[in-house]
């Protein structure tokens, strides 16, 4: 394996193996496996974590990092075929990228989506153009349908979390947000809740269900791996038994690319869909909550959760250096010595 688009893009014998490393480096974080080596990180949208971490995972492991931010510090980028770049943009990602792939050993790309055209997004195109662009290894780092490292590190915190695979309930939430956000990290939530086996609920208010081609393409993986999968409004029908409830917004697909009309829909929502702790009264005792973070403290998400025993996110984020770190020992060949 080259690339890493997609947690489809492990085996499962691969993911498990990644997994098992990630959790070897954990408990022994620094080695030279990446001694020599030098990734790249083009960030074309903001990021902490997935920016820290990647930088974190490379040295801890004696290879170097250099960092393209377009438009801060670096030349705006154009990404569309065919522009006419007669606008901010100096530079197209068709130069960049093999360009920036001559200077290193891998490269990691943050792509979001353009959130104007729902079919174009789901596609996932620009991520893959870029890949096929890149000679080296490449790493997506979030794109507009995918957040697989996001999704390596959330399925490594319920192993920690020592919450069951087969049988194991999962709520993938909606929650309130001012704005209308892309599917990559619920989709990519999903499919790995659904990868696991898990019995999974999405809990999400009436017109936000998940694009029927996020659905269709969990469906397909529970009919392999066994996973329950169903969808509801109810709240409390959603939570009953849940062992971790992992919560996120995203956009309602009817009103895809048309903000103004979407707002009108979602801003009833607003004090229904903030994630409180009663909300786990028919939860599992110990039930965890994740979220990928960032958060947006009592909009999202209450302080009394966030600041709480089943609160998942710290230990969440941290998994995320240690999956990339396996991740990129494994994209590069390397073994630690
Ligand atoms: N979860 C995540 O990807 O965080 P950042 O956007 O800060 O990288």
């Amino acid at each position: 394996m080259m690339d890493y688009l997609d947690l489809s893009d492990l085996s499962d014998e691969r993911l498990e193996a990644v997994l098992a490393l990630a959790t070897r480096l954990e408990a022994r974080p620094y080695g030279d496996a990446l001694k020599g080596r030098t990734v790249g990180l083009l960030f074309m949208n903001p990021s902490v974590r997935t920016l820290a971490s990647m930088q974190a995972a490379v040295t801890q492991q004696g290879g170097q990092t250099f960092v393209v931010t377009p438009g801060s510090g670096s030349w705006k980028m154009e990404t569309r075929d065919g522009a006419v770049m007669d606008g901010e943009a100096a530079e197209h990602v068709r130069e960049a990228i093999p360009v920036l792939a001559q200077y290193a050993d891998l490269l990691g790309v943050r792509c979001f989506a353009e959130g104007k055209d729902l079919g174009t997004d789901l596609a996932d195109g620009l991520i893959r153009t870029m890949a096929d662009l890149c000679p080296k290894p490449f790493m997506n780092l979030e794109s507009a349908r995918a957040h697989p490292c996001q999704a390596l590190a959330d399925w490594k915190t319920l192993d920690d979390l020592t919450i069951p695979r087969k049988g194991g309930r999962f709520v993938l939430s909606w929650a309130w947000h001012p704005k209308a956000l892309p599917y990559a990290v619920p989709a990519s939530a999903l499919e790995m809740a659904v990868r696991r086996g898990m019995d999974v609920t999405v809990l999400r208010p009436e017109g936000f269900a998940l694009p029927a081609e996020v659905m269709d393409r969990a469906r397909t993986i529970a009919a392999r791996t066994g996973a329950h999968l169903r969808e509801t409004s109810d709240r409390v029908e959603g939570m009953d038994g849940a062992h971790a409830v992992y919560v996120k917004s995203w956009a309602a697909p009817q009103f895809y690319g048309r903000p103004a009309e979407e707002a009108v829909l979602r801003a009833p929502l607003r004090d229904e869909w903030c994630v409180r702790e009663s909300w786990f009264d028919v939860a599992e005792r110990d039930a965890k909550f994740l979220h990928c973070l960032p958060v947006r403290r009592n909009v999202k998400v209450a302080d009394e959760v966030l600041d709480g025993p089943r609160s998942a996110v710290i230990r969440e984020a941290g998994n995320r250096m240690h999956v990339q770190k396996a991740l990129l020992i494994e994209l590069l060949g390397g073994h630690r010595r």
